[in-house]
């Protein structure tokens, strides 16, 4: 049974940090969604995250630092648009893959020449990130704290729910309430010319364009990313878009869109913000009920809403 931390004092987050350090396991909000980490300089302690998660070991994880001065120690010869975007959007929901230097191991690469890396912007992450780096710590790797191919957590009892089963006595679990973005980072390539969105997020193509003046293409590079597999963040409950619910059915739609009778309602947002926020907790909600359809109308327009027709699209492969 791993530790579950409803109180996280400065104190706990010493000691989270520490444990770390010795090779254990801790599970942590950040700002998107709820990450499982590792010291990502300990291929051991990385490695346990591969088999908690049931994740193949040629997916490359995100080192998450504690501010944008540790860049220089996991990346090399970075363009000059990246300091831009650490500038302007880090702490924040963004992941910047560079090419790696010397300390990101292929552990934690998944073999590739470039490593992800970010900044979470939650003051749990912070505090576990700076006491991990007063404590001669480099950066900790970490996926979202959920079984491969499932919908990401954002509290800490999804996590738990997720991965009580998988996770050792040693390991931790810090409760900093519900994630506030609610979807994963953004994730940009950074290792041409001009950036690439592999994954839609809270950053888009609009301020990424708008910060560095370069023009952003997205879509998928021959790096490997594994939210961006067909099929990903998929409950059990079988996810139809854009349709018409049927009495029984799960119904997720914004707030001006009325609940047919007999059907259930998961979420019902007021914005695209609300919705991002909401919507893998109305998808474990389907799950916990039992549901065994549920509907979603996407949000239209751009911003977040890219992000939450991106994630949908996979839910219902
Ligand atoms: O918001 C987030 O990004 C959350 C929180 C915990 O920070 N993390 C997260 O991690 O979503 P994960 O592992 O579930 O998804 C990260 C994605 C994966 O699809 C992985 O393939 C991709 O980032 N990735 C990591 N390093 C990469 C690299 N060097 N090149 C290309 N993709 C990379
Ligand atoms: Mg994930």
């Amino acid at each position: 049974m791993s530790q579950f931390l409803s109180n996280c004092t400065t104190s706990a987050m010493v000691d989270a940090a520490a444990n770390l350090l010795a090779g254990g396991l801790v599970a942590f909000p950040t700002e998107t969604v709820y990450g499982l980490g590792a010291d990502a300089c300990n291929a051991d302690a990385v490695a346990r995250i591969y088999s908690v998660k049931g994740r193949p070991a040629d997916h490359p994880l995100i080192v998450h630092i504690a501010s944008m001065d540790g860049l220089g120690d996991w990346a090399d010869d970075v363009p000059g648009y990246v300091i831009s975007l650490a500038r302007d959007f880090w702490p924040g929901p963004m992941t910047l893959v560079v090419k790696r230097s010397g300390l990101a191991g292929d552990f934690v690469t998944g073999g590739q020449d470039t490593v992800g890396v970010r900044v979470p912007d939650h003051p749990v992450a912070c505090g576990l990130l700076e006491a991990f780096v007063r404590a001669g710590g480099q950066g900790v790797a970490a996926p979202s704290a959920n079984r491969f191919g499932n919908v990401s957590p954002t509290t800490a009892h999804a996590v738990a729910d997720e991965l009580g089963d998988y996770l050792a006595e040693g390991d931790q679990i810090l409760d900093g309430g519900a994630c506030d973005v609610g979807v994963e980072s953004t994730i940009i390539d950074c290792t041409s010319a001009a950036p690439r969105i592999l994954r839609p997020g809270a950053i888009t193509v609009e301020m990424i364009s708008e910060v560095t003046g370069l023009e952003v293409s997205k879509g998928p590079t021959k790096i490997r990313v594994s939210g961006s597999l067909d099929s990903h963040y998929a409950p059990k409950a079988k996810v139809v878009l854009d349709a018409e619910p049927a009495a029984g059915d799960g119904f997720i739609a914004s707030a001006n869109v009325p609940t047919p009778t007999g059907v259930i309602r998961l979420l019902e947002p007021k914005d695209d913000q609300e919705y991002a926020r909401g919507l893998y907790l109305a998808l474990r909600q389907a799950d916990a009920l039992g549901l065994a359809k549920v509907v979603a109308i996407s949000p239209t327009g751009a911003g977040i809403a890219e992000a939450i027709r991106d994630r949908l699209s996979r839910a219902s492969h």
